[in-house]
């Protein structure tokens, strides 16, 4: 029985190692290990936004400028190091965003509530987006899960890819088509600007200089927006910055948008059309925004492991995250135990497979199936060589994990 365990471990083993990227994000990927985890983020988000309203839209634009940075990875939490250049004193970033603060405090709930670190800070920004736009009157949609946080972040890349307030529509359409974002993703997502306010700075060369702008309107940023100084005066991004509703779009048809780059998706290009059905229907709106979110929280996401387990002709791909989600959580020096042992198994069915034969005839006859005597004897024989005592209790101990898996 334990050597057909021993033959049954080399299958699954050695083709399990031909581990291969996976992009299986899923609403549901937490529910077993900590269902607590969703109520938890809810909790805290309404409780930030309770306590004041725009933290809503700050915590929308951290997801924002989280994914556009080499895909939604949490990279931009990241402080500087000495390998670290972060994202954080990028230009878009710099005294602009917000709401870092909550995103620790959610971490720290959630792992505590969940009893380890298995919520990626990835995921809590995603699901913070979403409870946070519903918290302000807007849309709610499932939140795919299962992204993997990156140990790395750029200040360069963060500067090239988040979009300037200066942009025309062609480089806002250029900018969103490399993350993989079409014309609607843009107009939807840039909804967002429903909520929230901006700092005099971003505007004042629209404020002053620009002629596609509604005179009144100029003329109250103004005042408090002057030509030298006030630089971090607040304005609303739209009439209403603390409801998600269709104020945006209802402003960029009248000449009304705040940031050069809003009003660019209604100044006679492509994108005119859209921005006027949307100031007029608030439920397309509405679903156009979440459709586009999900899109925008799929951006390069990293996930866990996949693995192949191949067994007699049968494939499945398992992630890794299915297997190990119910990992207790050991001591360090376990941990560290469990993965050293590891890696020895791995290498040693790795040495070994290239001359295990029950391989090459499953290979050649799909229909081969190995009895006891058979794998008895071809055992022999592939280890006439090697059949010292040290390699038998090799064999001894392969055979005592294989029943042991074999048993789980
Ligand atoms: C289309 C290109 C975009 C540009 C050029 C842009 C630019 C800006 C700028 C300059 C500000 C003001 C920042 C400050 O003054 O400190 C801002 C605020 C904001 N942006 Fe965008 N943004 C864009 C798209 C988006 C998208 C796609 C989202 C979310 C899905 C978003 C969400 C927000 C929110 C909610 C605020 C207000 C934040 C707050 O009050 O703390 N933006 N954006």
């Amino acid at each position: 029985m334990a050597s057909r365990g021993a033959f049954q471990l080399n299958v699954l083993l050695i083709l399990a190692f031909a581990a291969t990227a996976f992009s299986a994000l899923s609403p549901y990927y937490y529910e077993h290990v900590c269902p607590e985890a969703l109520p938890t983020i809810k909790r805290v988000v309404e409780a930030a936004v309770y306590n004041e309203r725009r933290m809503g839209a700050s915590l929308l634009r951290l997801h924002f400028h989280d994914c556009f940075v080499n895909g939604c990875d949490a990279s931009l939490l990241l402080d500087s190091t000495s390998t670290i250049d972060s994202e954080k004193n990028s230009r878009a970033n710099q005294n602009s965003a917000r709401g870092f603060e909550v995103i620790d405090q959610i971490k720290i709930e959630v792992d505590k509530i969940c009893r380890r670190p298995v919520f990626s800070c990835a995921d809590i920004l995603a699901v913070a987006a979403r409870d946070s736009v519903v918290a302000l009157g807007g849309p709610s949609w499932m939140v795919p899960l299962g992204r993997r946080d990156s140990t790395t972040a750029s200040r360069t890349q963060a500067d090239s890819d988040i979009p300037s307030p200066l942009m025309d529509l062609p480089a806002l359409i250029e900018n969103f088509k490399r993350q993989g974002l079409d014309e609607r993703d843009l107009v939807a997502l840039s909804g967002a600007h429903t909520l929230g306010f901006a700092q005099c700075f971003t505007f004042r060369g629209r404020i002053y200089n620009e002629t596609n702008i509604d005179d009144d309107f100029a003329e109250e940023r103004r005042k408090t927006c002057p030509r030298n100084g006030g630089n971090t005066t607040l304005a609303p991004l739209d009439p209403s910055p603390a409801r998600f509703d269709t104020g945006y779009f209802n402003n960029l048809v009248e000449e009304e948008g705040l940031l050069h780059s809003d009003q660019a998706l209604f100044n006679g290009g492509s994108t005119d059309e859209l921005v006027k059905a949307y100031s007029e229907n608030a439920r397309a709106f509405s679903a156009d925004f979440a459709k586009s979110m999900v899109k925008m929280g799929n951006i390069k996401v990293l996930t866990g492991e996949a693995v192949f387990w191949c067994c007699l002709g049968l494939c499945l791909v398992v992630p890794l995250s299915l297997i190990l989600r119910d990992m207790p959580s050991y001591p360090f020096d376990k941990q560290v135990k469990i993965v050293i042992v590891t890696m020895a198994i791995h290498n040693y069915i790795r040495r070994h497979a290239k001359c295990d034969h029950h391989f090459e005839k499953i290979e050649n006859d799909p229909n081969f199936i190995l009895e006891d005597n058979d794998r008895d004897d071809d055992f022999q024989e592939e280890n006439h060589n090697s059949n010292t005592p040290g390699a038998r209790e090799v064999k001894k101990l392969r055979d005592s994990i294989a029943a042991s898996l074999m048993r789980a």
